[in-house]
């Protein structure tokens, strides 16, 4: 079965400037304080480049295979995206792997142990929730988890928390909301655990059938989180530092019928605006379908195009991290 390879192991142990050297990025337990101020480093570092000179060569002859087995617009681009302004290039399995011979019935192990013959890294999005972990364990080259089903999504955290970092200068002190569905989104579940490094107060607003998993509330208070859950946007909207809103997740319901019930309950709108603070954020990992109404987007707190180009040096900084040993930025 599953076991561990001698190459990812050899690069673990050879690591020295870069605590990402040849590792795995399959969940954001993996970080701690000091690792995400180390890729906020980076990151900020990777903005300055790519706005004086657009790339750099620091990851020049490197292949990054790219393999999604569900839908993206932002996670695929932005992978590709870090990678080409880098000076590395991808293998782009993102338009559907009805193209490749998954459709022929390839086990993700094969399909796996195939890519790495070929590229550095690999970042999976796949249905099931695990998958990362799976790949990772029959992979000898290290593995990005870009969502596993309803499990994680921890690039989008990193992105998620350097973009609170960035927009309001600190994470400790804030009070987060987040908004809507909180049961079947993984963004949610990756960025909720981040936060709870922090000293942070989390409201939870959801109708009852996508309230936040029990674990994870759980693990939450038993952080010393203090949590409220509310059905109701108005209860959050006047203290919140930051809301972060998604969309009701329809490919994950098997009952259809319960989607409808709920796909329409949320709408930020300029008159719930004009009752948040001067001072706050409105996140979105996006797509968007109806959640944020499009009145808010001349709005200087709406965030989420900022934080979908933050999601571009987030990744630059993390592949840098994980393909080389040491990264010269400036500001580390
Ligand atoms: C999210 C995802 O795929 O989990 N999108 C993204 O990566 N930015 C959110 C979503 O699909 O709702």
């Amino acid at each position: 079965m599953a076991r561990e390879r001698p190459g990812k192991a050899d690069n673990r142990r050879e690591a020295s400037a870069s605590p990402f050297y040849g590792q795995d990025i399959l969940s954001v337990s993996q970080f701690t304080r000091e690792k995400l101020e180390y890729i906020f480093g980076v990151a900020e570092g990777m903005r300055e480049i790519v706005r004086r000179t657009g790339s750099t060569d620091l990851l020049r002859g490197k292949v990054l295979a790219c393999l999604f087995y569900e839908p993206s617009t932002r996670t695929s681009s932005s992978f590709i995206a870090a990678m080409a302004r880098l000076g590395g290039s991808v293998i782009p399995i993102t338009q559907g792997v009805q193209f490749s011979s998954v459709s022929k019935g390839e086990s993700l192990p094969d399909t796996i142990r195939t890519l790495e013959c070929y590229a550095d890294a690999i970042v999976l999005r796949h249905p099931e929730v695990g998958s990362a972990k799976i790949a990772a364990d029959y992979a000898r080259k290290p593995i990005i988890n870009a969502g596993d089903g309803v499990g994680e999504h921890p690039t989008q955290a990193l992105l998620d928390l350097f973009t609170i970092k960035e927009e309001l200068g600190r994470i400790d002190g804030l009070k987060v909301a987040m908004v809507g569905d909180l049961k079947y989104g993984r963004t949610v579940h990756s960025l909720t655990k981040l936060l709870c490094l922090y000293d942070v107060e989390l409201s939870f607003v959801s109708p009852e059938i996508l309230r936040l998993p029990m674990d994870l509330m759980n693990e939450v208070k038993a952080r010393g989180i203090p949590v409220r859950e509310t059905y109701d946007v108005a209860d959050v909207i006047e203290e919140a530092d930051v809301l972060y809103v998604t969309r009701v997740q329809k490919e994950r319901f098997a009952d259809l019928s319960q989607y409808d019930q709920v796909k329409d309950y949320y709408e930020i709108t300029p008159e719930l605006m004009r009752r948040a603070k001067e001072r706050m954020i409105v996140m979105h990992p996006l797509p968007r379908v109806g959640e944020i109404s499009y009145a808010i987007d001349d709005d200087p707190r709406a965030a989420y195009f900022r934080q979908v180009e933050n999601g571009l040096y987030i990744r630059m900084a993390l592949l840098a991290a994980v393909l080389s040993k040491e990264v010269p930025i400036p500001n580390l």
